[in-house]
């Protein structure tokens, strides 16, 4: 493979974007290497770089493409709706129409409100949650990473872990006190803290996926929900990656617990920029103009957007029993292959998955289920990893503190190409462990 193009692409983007790129979790630096790839073009399972260089692709825009690139019916929609507008400033029918499909697929909301990300939708769930219950604190889990709103950047995960720190600087301490903290998992801390009954909510992935993948259980998010009953706190699911992926109806369809506020985003723009948040009618009559909590946006519900999201969820709903389970056999069919090699090879993995997410741990532990345990996985190994693949025309995540995503336009040709170059990272990085 030869990157010249990237290099040179990067040594002018770094000049006038910092570090060259407009989301960190795209800088390749925690897998050693300067500069990242980039793309071009996308188009199902593939992606390709600026020096034509093609990769069976597992980011897939970090969770966006279900689908794979530049889905048809989605790429249709699209063009539909870019011949009639970019965008208004006044609502339109298809915000409507994809507002009943996502309460459709998410019986817990009566009600939902667009945004332009998943950002958007957290912070204003986390306002809208303070309003309704008339307190200041909300509680979130270490790890954990909704976003880049102010109070949501305090012991977080995603590009901030694999930068090496948790908290950002420039959050004022009045933004950083109302913000506690627990470790996912631990049943009684949450409930030290919700007994204060100062809290606002309790907003959490139901599924971890920003720490790398951690397991997750209907037990504990059964525990989550009665604590909260118990102390009046609001349950936020935010399932801007679980959601439409671990199943249809996300995490809370696929453990049976209902939260009081959902957030969505990703596969809900099926590629283009959409966020939503929704709940119980009570709590969304809060928003302007309605209420007195202040929701807005100039590109919110943008025409071109929310046909690309209309066209994938449909899709989806109407794939829905068969599609979930195909994507969830070809991550088994990846990650046993994977658990092979790592005996073969003596490279100790542990792997975490849930439907058609999985992260690789490079561990001699058992079993993934902290932050802790994701920090001290073996970095170089992942590194050896991620540069082989890379090297041989496969984009894994660029970090050891994300997940894998699968999309149904990976064919049977691409999981066989995948773990070929899989075998070559694990070999190379047994033959380095032997010396
Ligand atoms: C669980 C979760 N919540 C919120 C966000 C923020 O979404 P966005 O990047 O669209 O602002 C992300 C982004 O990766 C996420 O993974």
């Amino acid at each position: 493979m030869r990157y010249t193009n990237s290099e040179k692409i990067y040594e002018k983007a770094v000049k006038i974007i910092p570090g060259g790129v407009n989301s960190p979790v795209r800088a390749f630096k925690s897998v050693d290497k300067t500069y990242p790839i980039f793309v071009n073009r996308g188009k199902g399972s593939k992606i390709y770089d600026e020096d034509g260089n093609e990769y069976i692709d597992y980011i897939c825009s970090w969770g966006p493409l279900i689908l794979g690139h530049n889905n048809e019916r989605v790429l249709s929609g699209v063009r539909e709706a870019i011949e009639l507008g970019s965008s208004f400033g006044l609502p339109t029918k298809m915000e409507v129409e994809l507002a009943e499909l996502i309460c459709k697929c998410y019986p817990s909301m009566d009600m939902v409100r667009f945004t332009t990300s998943g950002t958007e939708a957290t912070m204003a769930a986390v306002r809208v949650a303070r309003a309704f219950t008339n307190r200041n604190k909300i509680l979130k889990f270490e790890g954990c990473y909704h976003g880049h709103s102010d109070s949501l950047l305090v012991s977080s995960g995603s590009g901030l872990l694999t930068d090496g720190y948790q908290d950002s600087n420039g959050i004022t301490d009045g933004v950083l006190k109302d913000t506690l903290v627990a470790s996912f998992g631990d049943v009684e801390r949450v409930r030290e803290i919700l007994s204060t009954k100062e809290v606002a909510c309790l907003i959490m992935e139901p599924v971890p996926a920003n720490m790398g993948l951690i397991n997750s259980s209907k037990e504990f998010l059964e525990a989550m929900r009665d604590i909260c009953d118990e102390t009046g706190t609001l349950l936020i699911f935010d399932e801007v990656i679980s959601g439409l992926r671990v199943s249809l109806g996300g995490a809370q369809e696929y453990f049976g617990v209902t939260p009081d506020i959902t957030t969505l985003g990703k596969i809900i723009g099926g590629g283009y920029p959409v966020g939503a948040f929704g709940g119980k009618k009570a709590i969304m009559d809060m928003i302007a103009p309605v209420g007195r909590v202040y929701h807005a946006g100039t590109l919110s519900g943008n025409p071109v957007a929310v046909r690309a999201g209309y066209e994938m969820v449909s899709y989806l709903l109407e794939n829905r029993e068969t599609l979930y389970k195909e994507l969830e056999d070809k991550v088994n069919y990846i990650t046993d292959e994977v658990k092979k090699m790592s005996e073969k090879y003596r490279v100790p993995v542990c792997i975490n998955k849930l439907g058609s997410l999985f992260t690789i741990f490079f561990t001699n532990l058992d079993e993934i289920t902290s932050l802790n345990q994701v920090i001290n996985s073996n970095t170089e190994h992942y590194s050896i990893y991620f540069n082989t693949l890379l090297d041989n025309g496969v984009v894994a995540p660029p970090s050891k503190y994300e997940a894998h995503f699968v999309s149904t336009a990976h064919t049977k040709d691409d999981l066989d190409r995948t773990l070929q170059i899989m075998e070559m990272a694990f070999k190379k990085i047994g033959e380095m462990n032997g010396k």
